[in-house]
């Protein structure tokens, strides 16, 4: 017998019912961005090498270590080998095709989104995988467009709250135990801040990456911000002593990120500012932003990534074309989505009313009517059961039950039993809200 065929390692077919969810994630982010003004570009997959290691940077690890390439052999006489890659992201092949199609000649600015499958040889685990799936959008156009402005960046930092408020994810907060969503952003600085900064971390390195493991003492040389991104644990306390990149901002560059700040206050969007977010790509300049996630997701909590690559396009052989924008991680969206809603299901009411009689039902729909006055969750048995067959029921819907028999509906005590803990005891109706809580 012939050995079975499977999906190659890190690669996964999507099947119904699953794909239903997938396709209302993409048709509500389709609808969220026509109304920000962005329009769809599908670039190819297949893009050459050169474009990911001049844009993304030869020394990043999704481009030293990361990508799919091979050498495409020429066919015809007419034909030049050329090595190709598989896109690890799309950002680098939006702004090649702004450039090729010479989309900066219009003088407006250029909104683009896409939704598509991305590639990197990383090790599979639950939210990462060797093919996946990005949503992303980019805002990019010549300067008297607009394109350098804070506004954009904080226009698209909105756009991606509006979009996660519509999908139903959560924000972070003290009702949800703080596991929704939590945006963090910093800036890089500009094209001639990121120079002096990378010159004095080169320093600061020099007298101690000895002491570092093997990859900073690499990176130390190579690339040192790629340092402050390490989740090496020994070489945390090494990494937070470095100089910070905010100390070498210059007035342009931190009144940008200070106007981001701002309009984002303005609008309710909750954020903390790390200092060390370089984010793994080359290209940014001054904001680079996550959006992270405590529900489903383990250790790969970024939910999305972004920030600005003013000087991506020359980096390419382009024209200047500031720019800003994002991708969100769809696998872990939909990982998000699915866990928020086993959490939803699995959530119990704060109690169940068991009557012991017909004679008790109207003293048990007016404490329950109560009872959800004072914002607790409940439901109401129909009087027929009997004691135990009202607890079985209970212990399924709730997290506690209320038995509401002749003697207590008398005596204004009642009953109850917590299922957690296992205990049972009468009390005052009046105590029953705060216990309940
Ligand atoms: P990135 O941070 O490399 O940025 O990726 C963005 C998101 O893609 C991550 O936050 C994560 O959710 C998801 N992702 C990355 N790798 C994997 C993987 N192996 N498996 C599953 N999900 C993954 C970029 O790609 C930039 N192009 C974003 C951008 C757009 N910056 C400016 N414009």
């Amino acid at each position: 017998m012939s050995s079975t065929l499977k999906a190659v390692r890190g690669t996964r077919d999507l099947l119904p019912p699953e794909t239903a969810l997938w396709n209302r994630v993409e048709a509500t982010a389709r609808f969220v961005f026509a109304r920000y003004g962005f329009g769809e570009i599908r670039t190819p997959i297949l893009e050459s090498t050169e474009l990911f290691a001049r844009g993304v940077g030869e020394e990043t690890d999704i481009v030293s270590k990361e990508m799919y390439t091979w050498e495409d052999r020429a066919r015809a006489a007419s034909e030049k080998a050329q090595s190709l890659t598989l896109r690890p992201e799309n950002t680098a092949g939006v702004v090649r095709a702004y450039i090729e199609h010479k989309l900066g000649d219009t003088g407006h600015l250029q909104k683009l989104y896409y939704i598509g499958p991305q590639f990197r040889r990383e090790r599979p685990q639950k939210g990462r995988y060797r093919q996946f799936f990005q949503i992303g959008a980019e805002v990019i156009g010549p300067v008297t467009s607009g394109s350098e402005s804070p506004l954009r960046d904080a226009e698209v930092l909105e756009m991606l709250a509006t979009l996660l408020d519509e999908l139903g994810i959560e924000r972070a907060s003290e009702s949800n135990g703080y596991k929704g969503w939590k945006l963090t952003l910093n800036s890089v600085g500009s094209a001639t801040d990121r120079p002096r900064y990378v010159a004095a971390l080169r320093e600061a390195l020099s007298p101690i990456k000895h002491l570092m493991c093997e990859d900073n003492q690499r990176r130390a040389e190579t690339n040192p911000l790629r340092v402050l991104d390490s989740k090496d644990e020994a070489d945390q306390e090494l990494i937070d002593r470095l100089p910070k990149i905010a100390d070498y901002l210059d007035d342009d560059s931190k009144s940008h990120f200070a106007q981001v700040l701002s309009a984002l206050d303005a609008c309710g969007i909750p954020y903390s500012v790390n200092p060390r977010l370089v984010r793994g790509l080359d290209y940014y300049t001054r904001t680079t932003f996550e959006f992270t996630v405590e529900t489903g997701l383990g250790t790969q909590n970024a939910l999305l990534g972004g920030g600005r690559y003013d000087g991506l396009s020359e980096m390419i052989g382009g024209p200047k074309a500031p720019g800003i924008g994002f991708a969100i991680g769809e696998d872990r969206l939909i990982l998000t989505l699915q866990a928020q809603a086993t959490e939803a299901a699995e959530k119990k009411l704060d109690a169940y009313i068991a009557p012991m009689g017909v004679e008790q039902n109207a003293a048990a729909l007016s404490l329950a009517r109560d009872l959800r006055r004072e914002g607790l969750s409940i439901e109401v048995g129909d009087g027929s059961f009997r004691l135990k067959k009202s607890f079985e029921i209970a212990d399924r819907v709730a997290r506690s039950i209320l038995i509401l028999g002749e003697d207590e509906v008398t005596s204004g005590e009642i009953t109850v039993k917590n299922f957690a803990t296992g205990e049972q005891r009468k009390i005052a109706r009046d105590d029953l809200p705060e216990l309940l809580r």
